[in-house]
């Protein structure tokens, strides 16, 4: 038994869902264990840009079952919208290969509108969400207010729940200027939802244990990414759910001793959605070069990816905090595009030099990276799928990277394409054992 758990080491878009795709044939199971439709996960099917938002990438495989865990909020209706979307694709998507936890919390419509009002109250410090209701529904869990999934398929306990929900609501709605909700035509449409929703519904925490036990292994599928972290993230510009490590067990109902290895999804450089502190961010043409070549538009909101060098201490705490035991270094093939590259190693700040991450937005905000600069290697790594063919000088960028970051890099991503890897099996032997067969 491997369980293995892929999550993001930056800002989210490292390339998770491509990731995902490539490793999904050596597991049962792809479990997702916090977000929602806030995610973009792109996979690229025979040539066709496929994106998912809710529905982990495992799905494109048909003899996988997936998983959304407990630590999810969940639209019924991007859910729906999303299976359809795949059905279109040719992608079957039956009950059986994907099971939804009974105590996900639902994103209800009123989630969006009071997001909308959050994000206008703050005025010039907009955390620039998604949009989908993300934060209000999480806040709903934490205050005790939420509806679950298992609650949308008793009509009473549903009633109730919408009716207490929006006597709160309605008069923040009111002091915002924002038309009431009425209860019947949500309590219509949800129930509805439920419904459809039935044949999907599980006790996941039980499925899980049950399939492990019987010998099956599961990969546990992250959204976003370290930074974003509720607690461990750029706060208060983070998403508000647990996207490291400690979120696979609260968001699954999994013991920790189920996680037997650590895969940390790393873009060869830096980009960011929303607002925040960045500190390795190019705000001139070196970072639109980036963006160009690197299509950095996000995959949920189509807006502009903010780009910027590598940045090693960001990499190094997001590899310590989550037990990072391997890398997947992805899109270094962009960086053929600039004359020279570079990548952070350290923080400049008020005259000394600082080596952790901050935890403070108001000091990451003032610090000057430190860089090291490297040469463009001599010939394209773009679409190579040997590791022996690598060009020396990027060659010398992997080795400076794995010792800056200490943690070594066991696939390289070379292009969009499910081909376009380089697999370093001994490394992932160490981890996965004999599953490492499987793969590449
Ligand atoms: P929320 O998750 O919609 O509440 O947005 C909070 C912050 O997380 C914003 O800066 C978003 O741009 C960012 N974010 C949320 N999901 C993703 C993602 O999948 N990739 C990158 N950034 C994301």
């Amino acid at each position: 038994m491997a369980n293995l758990l892929v999550l993001g080491t930056q800002w989210g878009d490292e390339g998770k869902g491509k990731v995902v795709d490539f490793l999904a044939p050596a597991f049962e199971i792809i479990a997702r264990y916090q977000g929602g439709h806030n995610a973009g996960h792109t996979v690229y099917l025979g040539g066709k840009k496929v994106v998912l938002h809710l529905i982990p990438s495992g799905i494109l495989h048909p003899d996988k079952v997936c998983v959304i865990g407990n630590g999810l909020v969940v639209s019924p209706q991007a859910f729906f919208k999303e299976i359809d979307d795949l059905k279109a694709l040719g992608v079957e998507v039956r009950p059986e290969r994907l099971l939804v936890s009974r105590t996900a919390q639902v994103i209800m419509p009123y989630h969006p509108v009071l997001e909308k009002i959050a994000e206008q109250s703050r005025g010039g410090k907009m955390i620039g969400t998604t949009c989908r209701g993300i934060g209000p529904c999480y806040e709903d869990k934490a205050a005790r207010w939420g509806i679950r999934v298992a609650d949308l398929l008793e009509p009473e306990v549903l009633k109730e729940k919408i009716e207490d929900s929006l006597a709160v609501k309605n008069r923040i709605f009111e002091a915002f200027g924002y038309p009431s909700l009425a209860v019947g035509p949500i309590l219509d449409e949800y129930k509805a939802l439920g419904e459809k929703l039935a044949p999907y519904v599980a006790d996941v925490s039980v499925f899980l244990a049950g399939q492990i036990r019987s010998g099956k292994s599961v990969l546990f599928e992250g959204a976003q990414g370290t930074l974003l972290d509720l607690d461990h993230g750029t706060y208060p510009f983070v998403t508000s759910s647990s996207c490291t490590a400690g979120g696979v067990c609260t968001g699954l109902g999994l013991s920790p001793k189920e996680v037997s290895a650590v895969l940390g999804i790393t873009k060869a450089y830096t980009t960011r959605v929303g607002s925040g502190p960045f500190p390795t961010e190019l705000k001139d043409e070196t970072g639109a070069r980036i963006a160009r070549k690197g299509d950095e538009f996000g995959a949920t909101t189509g807006r502009p990816r903010r780009c910027g060098w590598f940045d090693a201490v960001a990499v190094r705490y997001a590899c310590r905090l989550n037990g990072v035991d391997l890398i997947a270094l992805t899109k270094p093939d962009v960086l053929e595009e600039l004359t020279e590259i570079r990548a952070c190693h350290a923080y400049r700040y008020k005259g000394s030099i600082m080596k952790d991450f901050p935890s403070e937005p108001w000091i990451l905000e003032k610090v000057e990276p430190e860089y090291r600069t490297f040469p463009v290697w001599d010939r394209s790594i773009h679409r190579a799928r040997d590791f022996s063919a690598l060009p020396a000088g990027f060659l010398d960028y992997l080795k400076w990277l794995e010792d800056t970051v200490e943690t070594r890099v066991g696939l390289i991503s070379t292009g969009v394409d499910r081909e376009d890897i380089i697999f370093r099996r001994d490394e992932f032997k160490k981890i996965l054992g004999e599953k490492a067969r499987v793969l590449g």
